[in-house]
């Protein structure tokens, strides 16, 4: 099929309803899609799988949330993408048009931009004799553009928001609540899934690149000095395609697999729970239909890392049109972001570490001679003993006769300073944070590329049954008044018990089929004469399209137990 495959499936995407350029009424917008009616239902199941695969089968250690998508300015100054969430972007001085500098490079010249800054950019662009690929103009500098879709909160002009690029300052934000309300345990998961916008230049990649779309994150909280993991067993012997950040040096362009012991092992992830979410995340992949052989995890040099990691592996799935597209991010963002918070809000984002028994240590502290400062400074006595309360003992010079504090120089006479034992019951922390983060329309039209197939003039959406939006077409073999009779009660009955399905009469039953399979509906459900017997109809299976009988009265637990996770 290969380059045309993606134009099929976004022909059969916006004539079947999975979706669509938004506002096309008016010429759209690029980055923006609309869902349809299939499209909404996949993503909804997609969704699901990943709350299931993620929170409800985490429930001990994850728990969800819900924040809002817009953010007074000081958020994203404290977590620094105000300053950082750039791109570099290019203009042409003659017609204005705008675009991604490093992409429009790597199109016109192939020369590999990665980690380079707007300076060597526009050196590229001169040496090359790269112009606007629109109107041969002359292009400009290159400069950083923020993605950060700008708004004011209320009437207020300097009221700044921002519409949250990623749901996690969301969870960072409201950290101490979720942890109070947790029972102060961690590990703590908090997860969120929800819209979020990025301004992107000049996206071109359909629904591979939005400008608007739904996230679905964790931000895992742990101790640093409690690293380990207690799910580990699980995944441990579950193998992974990695591209380390060494092998990408050494020039290495094809994935290694690694067992999930051997990563954590070997060091080439930065924790157990790292690896962990990681082994979740490809076990979730395949849940959507995708082969391992066509899905990777490819780690992130240190110029390509966000802002806020300090490891960070991006999952990879081959899809037609766009080669490998990056699914989901998996980063190690260390405590910056609770540290970074708790500086710019002064609010206390740590947490207490208890000792397992608590621990003698010496401290040097200031015995202060009330009488002597009294006797010596008379009046200025307050200025002294404030300034001798706010001594920093680990900063003073204490070699000469006086010291200075605070411009005031204070005889030695009045002080002392004396070593005491302390019993510590425990100290105060940042918990470090590993994100798993997906976006939900990418998942879709990764699920829509991977289930595509063509059998000869058929085309079948193999999508797998828990994800199908339409779960089984129910047919009346001719449209004879029993049998749709019998047909319309069963589809009634599978609406009531919570499915969807469809009821279809017109038409052959070989063109019915073939609608169904175009949409990926796995199950097709059949009233003929024999149903007027026994009580049986038959099944078939999109597929393989072979068929069994099942008995009306065990339809719904036949589907259900079809659908159900494995
Ligand atoms: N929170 C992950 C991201 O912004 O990509």
């Amino acid at each position: 099929m290969g380059e045309d495959k993606y134009e099929r499936i976004v022909d059969l995407a916006v004539r079947r309803g999975f979706f669509w350029p938004s506002y096309e009424i008016y010429g759209g917008v690029s980055g923006l899609y609309d869902l349809g009616p299939l499209g909404t239902l996949l993503k909804r199941n997609i969704v699901e799988e990943w709350r299931r695969v993620f929170v409800q089968r985490h429930q001990e250690y994850v728990v969800e949330i819900e924040t809002p998508m817009i953010a007074p300015s000081r958020v994203f100054e404290a977590s620094g993408h105000v300053e950082s969430f750039t791109d570099p972007i290019v203009e042409c001085t003659k017609c204005g048009r705008k675009y991604r500098a490093d992409h429009l490079i790597e199109a016109a010249s192939g020369v590999k931009t990665e980690g380079m800054k707007p300076e060597d950019l526009s050196r590229v662009i001169v040496e090359k004799s790269i112009r606007c690929p629109q109107c041969g103009g002359p292009l400009g500098e290159v400069r950083l553009f923020n993605l950060l879709f700008k708004t004011t909160i209320g009437p207020y002009a300097d009221a700044v928001g921002y519409i949250r690029p990623e749901a996690a300052q969301g969870m960072f934000t409201a950290f101490r609540r979720v942890f109070e309300a947790s029972r102060e345990k961690l590990p703590l998961g908090i997860a969120q899934i929800g819209r979020v916008a990025r301004n992107e230049i000049s996206p071109r990649q359909g629904m591979v690149r939005l400008r608007e779309f739904t996230i679905m994150e964790i931000e895992f909280f742990y101790d640093p000095k409690n690293p380990s993991c207690p799910l580990l067993d699980r995944v441990r012997n579950r193998r992974l395609r990695i591209l380390t950040a060494r092998d990408r040096l050494s020039e290495v362009d094809r994935p290694s697999e690694y067992s999930v012991e051997e990563l954590v092992r070997e060091k080439i992830v930065s924790g157990e729970w790292h690896a962990y979410w990681m082994a979740v995340a490809s076990e979730f992949i395949e849940r959507l239909g995708v082969d391992p052989s066509d899905t990777y995890f490819e780690e992130k040099l240190p110029h390509e890392r966000a802002h806020y990691a300090s490891q960070v592996f991006d999952q990879l799935v081959r899809v037609s049109r766009w080669g490998w597209i990056e699914v989901s991010g998996h980063a190690n963002r260390t405590d910056y972001d609770l540290s970074r918070h708790s500086l710019y809000s002064g609010s206390d984002l740590t947490v207490y570490r208890r000792y397992p028994s608590p621990v003698s240590v010496k401290r040097r502290r200031v015995r202060i001679d009330k009488q002597a400062v009294l006797r010596i400074y008379g009046e200025k006595a307050p200025e002294i003993f404030r300034a001798l309360s706010s001594i920093n003992l680990d900063t003073l010079d204490l070699s000469g006769d006086e010291v200075e504090i605070k411009g005031l120089r204070i005889s030695k006479d009045v002080f002392r300073v004396e070593e005491v034992e302390e019993l510590v019951h425990g100290e105060k922390f940042f918990p470090h944070v590993i994100e798993p983060s997906f976006g939900a329309e990418r998942l879709l039209y990764v699920v829509l590329d991977r289930a595509y197939s063509e059998e000869g003039e058929r085309v079948v959406l193999k999508i797998p049954p828990r994800l199908a939006p339409i779960t089984a077409g129910i047919y009346p073999l001719i449209e004879e008044e029993d049998l749709v009779r019998i047909a319309r009660k069963i589809y009634r009955d599978l609406v009531e018990a919570g499915f969807y399905v469809i009821y279809d009469e017109s038409g052959s039953i070989g063109r019915r089929y073939a609608r169904a399979d175009e949409i990926g509906i796995p199950y097709g459900i059949t009233v003929d004469k024999q149903t007027l017997e026994d009580n049986t109809v038959t099944i078939r299976f999109r597929d393989t399209r072979e068929q069994i009988r099942v008995r009306i009265e065990d339809l719904v637990d036949w589907l259900r137990k079809s659908l159900s996770p494995s």
